[in-house]
């Protein structure tokens, strides 16, 4: 199939681009198109022969379910039974934008949607494209993160063209995504409600809303069932090809731990590149002697919301130079910093305490 990039200014958005879009997006087929948060792979959520291409686009396992997205909170009614005060405060709050919400199902969603869940992810982008998109279409549109599965989600058009080109027909390209992350999962069905996956929206603005909201872990805590509440946490995810480890601790003995290990796998020939994202003068000697070290930082004053934006971008450089191993800072996990370690943990293949 014949990928078409059909570039879309996001202050200017060019309606003709937009209908064609939806035509196609109403005719059963497949458009990747940019969000706030990362690039979507987008199908009419109400067809279900339509929504099976995703899967087949992405390789991505039939028990992972998607996200709909909506333009109104109207078309709630449409999508979810029994929507409770706290899911319209909450839309109300932080729509559009970056927040997602578990709500019971209604049947006129397709069961391949919520890989038969009695639940739905629900969420209205705050992307200009995004929204007219849905609003043009006329439906709710189901859409993941338009990579590869396992791959990190895209940020960019470039990166959707790498994992998806020749298997969809349209990517609409408006450039860089904001947020980098992906959306906040909450549910609210249970007692206490819980953030299932951090993101966009953080842990620090949803306790303004409710207080006593807890985050997901995978821990031993009691209070949390071990089963995966969220089928996608379950799957390794947002990976670069190259092995990532991730380095806790305190930042000074985190770098020079990184600068010793960096030399290390140096001396074994491995192609080895640092995340670095606090600042700090510790890898200028590895600057100098080994050049061929490619050192990231996202975020040259370290501000988590530049780190978000950047990291998946980031890891797929790292990929497209061939890097082997890629040595990696933590941030505190407070703010973004949450949803940036949730990530960095995902990617990880080693955790190293130091
Ligand atoms: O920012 C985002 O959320 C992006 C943009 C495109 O909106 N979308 C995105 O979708 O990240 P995806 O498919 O990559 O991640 C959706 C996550 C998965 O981990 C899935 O398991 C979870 O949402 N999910 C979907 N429906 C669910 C449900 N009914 N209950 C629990 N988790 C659900
Ligand atoms: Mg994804």
């Amino acid at each position: 199939m014949n990928t078409k990039v059909e570039f879309c200014d996001p202050h200017d958005i060019s309606k003709h681009t937009i209908k064609k879009a939806a035509e196609l997006l109403k005719n059963g087929e497949l458009v990747a198109f940019p969000t706030e948060t990362v690039y979507g792979l987008g199908a009419n959520a109400l067809d279900p022969e339509a929504v099976a291409k995703i899967f087949i686009a992405k390789g991505r396992p039939a028990d992972n379910p998607l996200i709909v997205h909506v333009s109104e909170i109207a078309q709630l009614s449409g999508i979810a039974k029994d929507v409770p005060p706290i899911a319209l405060k909450l839309a109300k709050k932080f729509w559009p934008g970056p927040l997602t919400i578990i709500l019971k199902k209604k049947e006129s969603i397709p069961s391949i949607v919520t890989a038969g869940l009695p639940t739905v992810a629900v969420r209205m982008p705050s992307h200009p494209i995004a929204l007219e998109l849905i609003k043009c279409t006329g439906t709710p549109i189901a859409a993941p993160s338009a990579n590869k599965s396992g791959r990190p989600s895209p940020t960019r058009a470039e990166h959707v063209i790498d994992d998806l080109s020749g298997k969809i027909p349209l990517i609409l390209d408006g450039g860089p995504t904001e947020v980098g992350l992906e959306s906040t999962i909450i549910d609210i069905q249970r007692h206490i409600p819980i953030i299932l996956r951090p993101g966009g929206i953080t842990l620090e603005q949803l306790k303004e809303i409710i207080p006593e909201i807890e985050v997901y872990s995978t821990g031993d805590d009691p209070k949390i069932e071990k089963i995966p509440l969220s089928p996608g946490i379950k799957y390794t995810h947002y990976a670069p090809k190259a092995s990532l480890i991730l380095y806790l601790g305190n930042i000074s003995h985190i770098s020079s731990q990184i600068v010793i290990d960096t030399k290390q796998y140096l001396n074994e020939n491995r192609k080895v590149g640092i995340l670095n994202l606090i600042p700090h003068q510790a890898y200028n000697l590895i600057k100098k002697q080994f050049p061929m070290v490619k050192i990231m930082t996202p975020s040259l004053k370290g501000n988590l919301d530049e780190i978000a934006t950047n990291l998946f971008a980031n890891l797929r450089e790292f990929d497209d130079l061939g890097i082997e191993i890629i040595l990696t800072e933590s941030v505190k996990p407070i703010g973004p910093g949450l949803a940036i370690m949730n990530r960095l943990k995902k990617a990880a293949n080693q955790i190293r305490e130091i």
